[in-house]
């Protein structure tokens, strides 16, 4: 890593596509031996073990196995949330079993009127359960945050203030209307988007003596091993269907999904929402935003042997299309927009694209977008790829997408 001076040296991030690179990618369906994988057996024995064996090592990190007794408890259940709607919960899980920190808290609403259990969403947040709802008896998050003054994070605490304000980015009423459940959980409940030595949230439960070493977890795999502790609780809760859980993200949390669906085949449905660098759009491109800039400014996300790739991209025995790979054959949606350069929405695109060949051996429609679509023109099949007009961000159009694509692949329209 460099100092923080030569880190504000750094070169301006590159958007124009003619000084992008020359790269040559890793080919998903050639072994380490070098032999072309030519069955879907091949491909689940030898090939798929290896790809997930580098992103543990050199991207993400190693994450502990599951603990063994953690406790779930429905701390409120309303049955007439949304004017009546929706059946809303809140869930505590206690990671080590004792009634103590770490905990994570699930904010759930389910359609009111399923006769069956119902498939969801499930989605981590940024800055509490309590932000992507205007229902004021939502339990307010007490756990820290990143300072956000318009948001309503006050010394690293959510106030009253902060209530509903992302509620822009999770359309419950139309998700419920269509059929859906969502799970909503703070990503700082599981561990807190800071660097701090990995003492506290669920690093602490594991690495309370000494720091994770270069190929254990770091906060973006913790956030993914939180997301498949929720689905522990789903496979508990009788009114959801834990086969058709939907991982959704954006940003942060969409390079989180990624990794959680690539490592848990629970997922039976996985969503990048403008997750970028280190998420769905390919390192070798050096569009936007780069190794080198995401590892100096959130040193906690990768683990450390993902610095030895910093300006060296090309010696990276992995690039970002294998990570959607290992997703194959569960359906797959990537989602950019437009002014959301610092993401690459070309090198998200070309991911999709170069994983392709895995969902086909393995015997599903793939992508069968070999350009990139035009805009607000989504493509869907067994994966699917959008390109949106506006900005960072989530926003309606994208999640009318997820919900067609979650028609498709759940309830067979
Ligand atoms: C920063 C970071 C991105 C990340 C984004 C977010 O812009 O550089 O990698 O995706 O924050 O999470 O909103």
């Amino acid at each position: 890593l460099l100092t923080p001076a030569a880190h504000a040296q750094r070169p301006k991030p590159n958007y124009d596509e003619s000084q992008v690179p020359e790269f040559k990618l890793p080919d998903p369906l050639v072994t380490s031996k070098g032999k072309k994988v030519d069955s879907a057996e091949e491909w689940q024995q030898v090939r798929r073990p290896e790809i997930l064996e580098l992103f543990e090592t050199e991207v993400y990190g190693k994450s502990p196995a599951a603990p063994q007794d953690m406790l779930f408890e429905v701390t409120s259940v309303k049955n007439d949330a949304l004017g009546g709607k929706a059946i809303r919960k809140e869930v505590s899980v206690y990671f080590s079993g004792k009634k103590e920190e770490p905990r994570m808290d699930l904010l759930i609403y389910l359609p009111a009127k399923a006769t069956k259990p119902v498939p969801v969403f499930m989605g981590l947040n940024f800055y509490g359960n309590h932000t992507i709802t205007d229902e004021t008896d939502v339990k307010l998050n007490d756990h820290w945050m990143r300072a956000n003054k318009e948001k309503g994070i006050v010394d690293h605490k959510a106030t009253a203030d902060s209530r509903g304000k992302s509620s822009s980015r999770w359309p419950i009423e139309k998700i419920i209307d269509r059929g859906y459940g969502l799970v909503a959980i703070y990503c700082g409940d599981i561990d807190p988007d800071y660097d701090d030595g990995f003492k506290n949230g669920v690093h602490a439960l594991y690495n309370s003596k000494q720091k994770p070493a270069p190929d254990e977890w770091g906060t973006i795999a913790a956030w993914a091993w939180g997301l498949s502790r929720a689905l522990d609780y789903l496979e508990t809760d009788k009114q959801i269907d834990a086969n058709k859980v939907a991982v959704m993200g954006h940003s942060r949390l969409g390079k989180t999904s990624l990794w959680a669906g690539a490592q848990d085949p629970r997922f039976a449905l996985v969503i990048s929402n403008d997750s970028g660098c280190g998420g769905a759009a390919l390192s070798r491109r050096r569009f936007g935003e780069t190794l080198h800039v995401i590892n100096n400014a959130f040193p906690h996300w990768f683990c450390d042997n993902f610095n030895k790739y910093i300006d060296k991209e090309n010696d990276l025995p992995v690039d970002q299309h294998m990570l959607i790979s290992l997703i194959a054959p569960r359906p797959v949606y990537v989602a950019s927009a437009v002014e959301d350069r610092w993401a690459d929405p070309k090198g998200e695109f070309l991911s999709v694209k170069y994983a392709e060949p895995v969902y086909k051996l393995l015997g599903t429609s793939g992508f069968g977008a070999d350009k990139m679509p035009g805009i607000n023109e989504p493509v869907q099949k067994q994966m699917g790829y959008h390109i949106r007009t506006g900005k960072h961000d989530v926003t309606d159009f994208d999640w009318e997408q997820y919900l067609n694509f979650a028609d498709q692949h759940f309830q067979g329209s």
